[in-house]
């Protein structure tokens, strides 16, 4: 085929894509009418478009303006079965985050009338919870066409008596704040490369391979230390990548930027997502090509305080019991269920049915001929990054950790200085970030801190 017709040919399919989205047709229909993917479709639409929305007609009209029943979060694990539709909100935006979200985290950490400020404002959810709930609002996006639907998106009666402030802008240049000016950051980075928001902006942080996305995210956490007013908090919602049979932990590394900052970790709460599939094509798969399907992101609150994560605590390791369970039901994605008192049983379980049944537990009956070494995390844990270089190569290695609630309120978190201690290591390679989420029958949390209800089994696989 010749160049012209292939350019005739690509911009034929172009249009004949628009027009079918205006008909209303679903993406799964085009997909299949064109032969092309999702990540297409999409590509097709920025670029026309300038934005990237699943629905390119008008929106609907608004039936309520608040969520039925709320009630506040006060736990460290949040799970949202319906993304939120009151007022403007939908899920139209493609990224745009639940409004379950802003609306938690704005009523537990500021108060009406507070200046908050969403740098990667997108369709403007947080701009919309903030005139609801009667916060002042800053929101900058890189893309004007994002700015033009936030401003859509706002634009219905409502009592408020605060100030908007949207425009296009750079999370990374905040000159325009000045220093200590905010009393709330709340906002959800584009991850490096997942969805990209612009067909070509270069300032877009979208774009950007990993190693780029954190040296930029750098900035902003910089930026958002420098605008916070001392004891405040800034809260962003960020998760990991795949790539091939090992999970990229991004979530992580970002936490690492903003600490770098001078920020102290408030809450890590865990944010399950439901998009999943836990059956059929991609449960059978994540056993064939031994995989999880990611299906949480984290949401970390941080506070910048002065306050050190100094306390320690003391875990005896020694008391703990278990048993494996036979017909366990195997696990598919990130996130494992289970009941307070027997998640030991079911984790063991499941790794031991994942993974292998000729393991052990290191604190307990360490054996270097095993192929699954399961480590309770503890203080030894420089003896066993040492005895971890004799096992044989390709064995899998879980190190079950947590979030530790300090006594001054802050979170220390475990699985952050592990990945960081590992992430050099030449034997041991990451593979798999899995979230226990625990029920919590007798628990809540209080005004000042969340229930945490969740732990971490960090798996990885000896590579040398
Ligand atoms: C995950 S989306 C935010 C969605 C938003 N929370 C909502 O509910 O609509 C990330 C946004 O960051 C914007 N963005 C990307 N790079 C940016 C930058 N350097 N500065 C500001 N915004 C940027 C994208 O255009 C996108 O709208």
């Amino acid at each position: 085929m010749s160049n012209t017709n292939k350019k005739m040919n690509k911009v034929l399919l172009e249009k004949s894509v628009l027009i079918d989205k205006i008909n209303g047709l679903s993406d799964k229909e085009i997909g299949e009418k064109y032969n092309i993917n999702l990540r297409k479709i999409e590509q097709i639409i920025t670029k026309e478009k300038g934005i990237n929305v699943s629905n390119i007609n008008s929106p609907k009209k608004i039936r309520k303006f608040s969520p039925k029943d709320f009630q506040l979060e006060n736990n460290t694990v949040w799970s949202f079965k319906s993304r939120g539709n009151w007022a403007t909100h939908n899920g139209n935006y493609r990224g745009n985050w639940s409004p379950f979200i802003p609306r938690n985290i704005i009523l537990r950490y500021s108060k009406e009338n507070d200046l908050v400020l969403d740098y990667f404002c997108g369709s403007g959810t947080t701009a919309v919870e903030c005139k609801l709930l009667n916060r002042n609002f800053i929101g900058i996006d890189i893309n004007e066409k994002a700015i033009e639907l936030a401003k859509e998106n706002l634009n219905f009666e409502y009592l408020f008596g605060g100030n908007v402030d949207l425009r296009v802008g750079d999370a990374r240049n905040l000159s325009f704040l000045e220093d200590s000016s905010v009393d709330l950051i709340c906002s959800h980075p584009p991850y490096s490369n997942i969805i990209n928001y612009t067909y070509d902006n270069e300032h877009d942080l979208s774009h950007l391979d990993t190693e780029k996305f954190l040296n930029e995210i750098k900035k902003v956490a910089d930026e958002s230390y420098r605008v916070l007013k001392d004891e405040k908090f800034c809260a962003i919602l960020i998760g990991d990548m795949r790539k091939s049979k090992f999970v990229v932990p991004l979530g992580f590394w970002t936490i690492e930027k903003y600490l770098q900052s001078g920020f102290k970790i408030k809450e890590i709460i865990i944010k399950r997502q439901h998009n999943c599939k836990t059956t059929g094509f991609w449960y059978n798969n994540s056993i064939k090509y031994n995989f999880l399907l990611l299906a949480h992101e984290y949401l970390v609150v941080f506070q910048k305080t002065d306050r050190m994560n100094s306390f320690d605590e003391e875990k005896n390791i020694a008391d703990l019991s278990f048993s494996v369970i036979d017909d366990i039901y195997l696990e598919s994605t990130s996130v494992w269920i289970a009941n307070s008192s027997s998640y030991l049983d079911n984790a063991i379980s499941n790794l031991v049915k994942r993974y292998s049944n000729n393991f052990c537990i290191y604190n307990i009956n360490y054996n270097k001929t095993a192929t699954l070494v399961i480590y309770l995390l503890d203080k030894k844990f420089d003896e066993f990054i040492n005895d971890i270089q004799q096992i044989n190569n390709n064995c899998i290695v879980a190190i079950l950790c947590n979030d530790n609630r300090l006594v001054n309120g802050l979170v220390r978190s475990e699985p952050i200085f592990v990945e960081q201690k590992l992430r050099n290591n030449e034997y041991l390679k990451i593979k798999e970030i899995i979230i226990l989420s625990l029920d919590t029958i007798n628990e809540m949390g209080s005004i000042e801190n969340l229930n945490i209800n969740h732990k971490y089994l960090l798996i990885y696989q000896k590579v040398k």
